[in-house]
């Protein structure tokens, strides 16, 4: 009778709906929330320098993230092939993060100081001539873009305007850092650091 009631009333019905779907979101999202661990950055996480903030964004626009993760999963076979795996706090200054479940190619979460500058120039510019059966496109024109100043600033700004500590010293010294950079050099910095800031926990 009382379902009868339910099913004869689409305006009941569409509340209740929705009522029963956001039960499964709030138990997942308010206890993540209200959680320091996920949303207090890590012992030894500090915002990214302009110059890798720079390469942060070129990795996004040009989609590493489509091939690469950056989420080592808690896994035995996860973390004895990549090293200790991700957690929510080192994770907080990334907008949007890189997570990510796709893996042509391998996870880069820790790949900061696993292979020198160079070797990341070269492979960047030519995956074929180091790795010879990689399927990683090259990326030749980073070697030739410049990062932009101007809109470095205005990105660290923006960035503290959102709650990031950026300090007034380090946004004057933004545009100076990236002077005279590639993206190329900008890429390879926010590579070289990935994974080498946090503390050593496992
Ligand atoms: C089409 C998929 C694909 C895309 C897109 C791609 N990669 Fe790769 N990447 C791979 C594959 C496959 C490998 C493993 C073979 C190799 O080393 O070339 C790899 C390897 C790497 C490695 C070495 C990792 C290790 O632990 O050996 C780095 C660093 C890397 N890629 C960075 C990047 C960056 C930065 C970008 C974006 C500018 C990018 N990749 C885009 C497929 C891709």
């Amino acid at each position: 009778m009382r379902h009868e009631t339910i099913e004869k009333s689409i305006n009941l019905m569409m509340v209740l709906i929705v009522l029963a779907i956001s039960i499964g979101g709030f138990v997942e999202l308010i206890p993540l929330m209200l959680s320091s661990d996920a949303t207090e950055p890590d012992e030894g996480i500090a915002p990214y320098s302009a110059l890798r903030l720079a390469g942060r964004d070129v990795y996004v626009r040009e989609g590493c993230y489509n091939c690469h993760s950056q989420m080592i999963r808690p896994f035995r076979s996860e973390t004895e092939r990549y090293g200790p795996y991700t957690t929510a706090g080192e994770t907080v200054y990334d907008r949007p993060f890189q997570f990510g479940s796709k893996r042509t190619g391998p996870d880069l979460a820790r790949v900061g100081g696993r292979y020198s500058d160079d070797w990341q120039r070269l492979h960047l510019i030519d995956p074929r001539a180091l790795v010879p059966e990689s399927n990683m496109p090259g990326y030749p024109w980073l070697a030739q873009n410049m990062v932009d100043p101007d809109l470095i600033t205005i990105k660290l700004r923006t960035l503290k305007m959102l709650g990031d500590p950026y300090t007034d010293e380090q946004i004057a010294a933004a545009s100076s850092e990236v002077e005279g950079k590639t993206e190329m050099d900008a890429v390879i910095a926010y590579l070289q650091e990935l994974g080498t800031n946090r503390s050593a926990r496992r």
